[in-house]
């Protein structure tokens, strides 16, 4: 929402953010499990790999592991590897399948128990482009480009290395890859980095989606994106390919400068890596998976002005006038959430924002080519007599949590929750 929350709850925010990531943590990382072993391995009808993986000792920290794992690996085209790692005996939360449509693994009542038809005796496993090894025992998988040798991903871990096997929590997954020295990697948005979209050892990569102000440097933003590009120069040639972990769930990924680890707090792994080997090739192979950018509208890459605290719209004919006399051109003007009766979403604020005032307004700026945008909080005030609050119980359709309707509070938009009507077994979140 807006970029002026209170102070307070900022400063909440980054003492948590920072608290994950001291620097103890990426120097002297705490190894938290002995890994799996692979136990057996198949080809799937699909031309994919099918495997289970058994935990070798249990971890006393952030919960028990989960002892049985399902392994899955497809090549599934010529430049796209993936790896799906997952509880084999319990359905896991994974970024929704209607959402981001895509081949499903196996399910896990079809494969569990089953001996292979198959049982691969060679540890690669190899596609057009890139090729899948693993070793067996403690488990570590690495993905090597066919043309050059490169190895792009590597899990297994040396005694040497400041990072462990592969862990496998309810709510704690961990996972390392090393990396060369020379590799540059970019991405693992959204964040404020001092230093842009390029990775920075030991720089903090926090991905937790929060509506922090980006004037905070090293904090996590609203998108999550967990993918990279590595590029690297392998005999005076660049080479890039790309890492996505397709995972929804907060996470904190460290990169060591010779290493990359995610430490992620539920779901699954389900890896997708890129082949590239150009920059644009791995932007390709990266949207045809995940969706192609929309074209954005021309007027969109103007000029806006947008700042929440517009008390009414004097305040904001005001603006766009002092713009004129300025001599600034300009394209947009913004409404964040002040045009809102009681932060009510699709409502106008009647003393404020009168609507004939508004639409006035707007005859007037459209007719000079300028566009308005008003943004809309995802959040519904709760507020008996608003009808889509009414009709959104009626319909069922708001967030569950423990069979209650979940309330949440922008602590910005001045909901008060101790006015909320609960009933008693119902958990408030601030
Ligand atoms: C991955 O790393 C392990 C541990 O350092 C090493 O033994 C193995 O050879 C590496 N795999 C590849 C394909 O380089
Ligand atoms: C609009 O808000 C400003 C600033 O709060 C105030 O000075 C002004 O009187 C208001 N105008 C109207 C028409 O309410
Ligand atoms: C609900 O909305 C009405 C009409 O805008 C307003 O008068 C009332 O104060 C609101 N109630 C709460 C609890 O915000």
């Amino acid at each position: 929402m807006c970029s002026l929350c209170l102070s307070s709850l900022l400063l909440v925010l980054l003492v948590l953010c920072f608290s994950g990531v001291s620097s103890a943590d990426t120097v002297n990382p705490t190894i938290i499990g002995k890994g799996y072993r692979l136990v057996s391995i198949q080809e799937t009808s699909d031309g994919g790999l099918l495997g289970h993986l058994q935990l070798i000792q249990n971890s006393k920290v952030y919960g028990p592991d989960i002892p049985l794992l399902q392994l899955y690996i497809k090549h599934e085209t010529q430049d796209r590897l993936r790896v799906h790692i997952t509880d084999a005996q319990k359905q896991r939360w994974e970024v929704p399948y209607n959402l981001l449509p895509r081949e499903q693994p196996p399910s896990l009542t079809q494969t569990i128990g089953k001996t292979g038809k198959k049982p691969i005796t060679v540890s690669e496993y190899s596609g057009s482009e890139l090729i899948f090894t693993y070793i067996s025992d403690p488990f570590g998988f690495a993905v090597k480009r066919k043309s050059d040798g490169q190895v792009l991903f590597n899990s297994s871990s040396d005694p040497k290395d400041p990072y462990g096997e592969l862990v496998f929590k309810d709510q704690y997954l961990e996972i390392s890859t090393s990396l060369p020295k020379d590799a540059s990697l970019y991405g693992l948005g959204e964040n404020s980095q001092p230093h842009g979209i390029k990775l920075y050892p030991n720089d903090p990569y926090t991905l937790f989606t929060t509506d922090v102000s980006a004037i905070n440097l090293n904090t996590d933003l609203y998108g999550s994106h967990p993918v990279y590009m590595d590029l690297r120069n392998v005999g005076g040639q660049a080479y890039a390919h790309s890492g996505l972990l397709l995972n929804s769930n907060g996470m904190d990924v460290f990169y060591r400068g010779t290493s990359l680890t995610y430490k992620v707090i539920g779901g699954v792994f389900d890896f997708y890596f890129f082949a590239g080997p150009t920059p644009l090739g791995v932007v390709d192979q990266y949207t045809s998976f995940v969706g192609r950018p929309a074209p954005m509208p021309y007027w969109s890459l103007g000029f806006h002005q947008c700042r929440w605290g517009y008390h009414n719209l004097s305040v904001v004919e005001d603006v766009v006038e002092n713009y004129k006399k300025a001599q600034i051109p300009l394209d947009v003007i913004w409404n964040d959430d002040d045009h809102m009766d009681g932060h009510k979403d699709f409502t106008l604020n009647p003393k404020n924002y009168p609507r004939p005032k508004l639409l006035a307004f707007l005859d007037k700026i459209h007719s000079i080519g300028m566009k308005y945008i008003v943004i809309i909080d995802p959040g519904i005030g709760v507020n008996t007599s608003y009808g889509v609050y009414q009709r959104g119980l009626a319909n069922d359709v708001f967030i569950k949590y423990e069979g209650c309707t979940l309330l949440g509070a922008s602590l910005a938009r001045g909901c008060k929750l101790s006015r909320l009507p609960q009933p008693e077994n119902c958990i408030l979140v601030g």
